[in-house]
């Protein structure tokens, strides 16, 4: 591949996913590409980058850019992966916001880059089980992602026996799985809990309601420092102020934006900042009076 071509895919992926590739990614292009090249009968990653028109910021360009784009996600994921956030959701955060909203009110979990779904799903579970604890309010979980391909299974909800045996706990695949074939189908009643839809996070996000709990966890590892920057404000604005965050593993805030602040003990759990911390002064001089 020419560099020519190179710049042609990294800066289509960079505009349409966040996704920054180094130049010594090539052999990630040619591997994930192969599939879209015979897709489209094309024979070379040059002849591939001459087909590519430039796609906005943010957008879902749909045609051949959408599959390239959607190619190079990293779409793995697992049921209740890495299990301390998930226990966080329940023993904390969960009874937190609900003791601060009156019955007949409807909490908000986004799941922000929700693969196949096995992270809504999880949160479905956690729900679930905590029926008796919501008192009269209702939920609602968002699963959003970049990729069509990824949201069609987990629109599905059909999982390998491989994929149920990856940290979900055996009570849960008995009460809430029945197999169907060699594969496992979730129960009506936790798909009926969850809605995906294709949404980029670079995009405009204000379509969301304002939620309660965000996982955007394992994504942002892929984008450069300012797109984090960018992605983190604009979910902190679909955020209620007592919302929480929780990221991925090897992902922080530090460093990047103020708009979260760590929640002090945990790790990978974030609370958005004191507004007065953001407040313009004149804001603030006005709070002072109050
Ligand atoms: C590694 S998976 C993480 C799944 C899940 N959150 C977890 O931690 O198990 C990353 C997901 O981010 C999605 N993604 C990548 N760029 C995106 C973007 N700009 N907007 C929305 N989703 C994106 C990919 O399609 C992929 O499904």
């Amino acid at each position: 591949m020419t560099p020519k071509s190179f710049e042609i895919l990294a800066g289509l992926l960079h505009a349409g996913s966040g996704l920054a590739l180094g130049a010594d990614k090539t052999y990630l292009l040619e591997s994930r590409l192969a599939p879209v090249l015979r897709k489209h009968n094309i024979d070379t990653l040059d002849a591939l980058a001459a087909r590519l028109r430039p796609v906005g910021l943010g957008t879902m360009p749909g045609g051949i850019e959408q599959d390239v784009i959607e190619a190079m996600t990293t779409n793995e994921s697992f049921f209740f992966r890495d299990d301390k956030p998930f226990q966080h959701f329940r023993a904390k955060a969960l009874p937190q916001l609900l003791a601060s909203r009156p019955p007949g009110a409807k909490l908000r979990i986004w799941s922000a880059a929700a693969s196949t779904g096995q992270e809504a799903y999880s949160l479905a579970m956690i729900l679930d089980a905590s029926r008796a604890m919501l008192g009269g309010r209702s939920c609602e979980i968002v699963g959003t992602d970049i990729s069509r391909e990824a949201l069609g299974r987990a629109q599905q909800g059909l999982y390998s026996q491989f994929e149920v045996q990856r940290g979900l706990p055996m009570q849960y695949l008995v009460k809430h799985f029945r197999k169907e074939g060699a594969q496992w189908r979730i129960s009506d009643t936790l798909r009926g809990m969850v809605q995906f839809r294709s949404l980029n996070l670079l995009g405009d996000l204000r379509g969301l309601n304002q939620c309660d709990a965000v996982f955007c966890r394992n994504v942002l590892i892929y984008f450069d420092q300012p797109t984090k920057a960018k992605v983190l404000e604009a979910i902190a604005q679909q955020m209620s102020a007592d919302g929480v965050l929780y990221l991925g593993g090897a992902e922080t805030v530090l460093g990047i934006t103020d708009v979260f602040t760590a929640q002090a003990g945990e790790r990978g759990v974030y609370e958005r900042s004191v507004p007065a911390l953001r407040a313009t002064p004149r804001q603030s001089a006005l709070a002072e009076t109050r």
